[in-house]
């Protein structure tokens, strides 16, 4: 290849690679625990390069699917998320002030079975933390986990034991249980969590449901416990 069309090459794959990832937002992930067992763990078995890798990927999967945010004002306003790997106890992670995650690395240290594909399943659930709207905090918390949940689910992250269809007792029950509730109302009114997510920008109402699906939610919880006769 001649000089030139070598550096036009390089320019243009150098240009869609970058593009193909979310231009503005930046990922920074910090190892503060590379020297405890889950810390070293993480390096050997996931990795910061695999780590930044899977943020752009899931993030584009955000925007363009779960929440079908196509222009930047739609978006939260997000231009830096942090990682990091750090010894606490209590979670497998944290999401905390808007656009950081905590991993825990005994958690990681801990986990039987295929490290990196549950911490990509993990990072479904955290990175849609970081992206939904929660109405400025008047959204009940567990509906918040439950859109969480659903992230991973509809990306085939769900891990083993997540609730199966019909599975759970309230619509806000939260985390797999609501997910499988928001699976149902996707499923009938297809971009439902998309809407729902949009109409929670700056408040929230339990009415949402009402307005997107024509039924209370209670009554929805009913008819989709009836489907899986329950
Ligand atoms: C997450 O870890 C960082 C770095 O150690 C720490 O400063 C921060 O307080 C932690 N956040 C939470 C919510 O634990
Ligand atoms: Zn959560």
């Amino acid at each position: 290849m001649a000089l030139k069309s070598y550096i036009m090459y390089t320019l243009l794959t150098f240009s869609l690679s970058f593009f193909q990832t979310s231009v503005s937002v930046n990922y920074v992930v910090t190892n503060l625990a590379d020297n405890t067992p889950g810390g070293i763990r993480f390096t050997n078995e996931i990795g910061i390069p695999y780590t930044k890798q899977i943020m752009g990927t899931i993030n584009d999967y955000i925007w363009s699917t779960v929440f079908q945010q196509n222009t930047p004002s739609d978006r939260n306003p997000v231009d830096i998320v942090n990682v990091y790997i750090v010894e606490f106890d209590g979670a497998e992670a944290i999401e905390w002030g808007g656009n950081n995650i905590n991993v825990s690395s005994i958690y990681l240290n801990g986990y039987e079975g295929d490290l990196k594909w549950q911490f990509t399943s993990l990072f479904y659930h955290e990175m849609t933390h970081v992206f939904q709207w929660d109405g400025e905090g008047h959204a009940p918390l567990m509906l918040v986990e439950g859109i969480a949940d659903y992230t991973k689910l509809k990306a085939n992250y769900a891990q083993k034991g997540f609730a199966k269809p019909g599975e759970g007792d309230r619509w806000d029950q939260g985390y797999d249980f609501t997910a499988r509730f928001l699976e149902y109302c996707d499923g009938i009114d297809s971009g439902f969590v998309a809407k729902l997510n949009k109409k929670m920008r700056y408040n929230f109402d339990v009415k949402y449901f009402e307005e997107l699906m024509g039924k209370p939610v209670d009554q929805l919880w009913i008819e989709y416990k009836a489907k899986y006769g329950q």
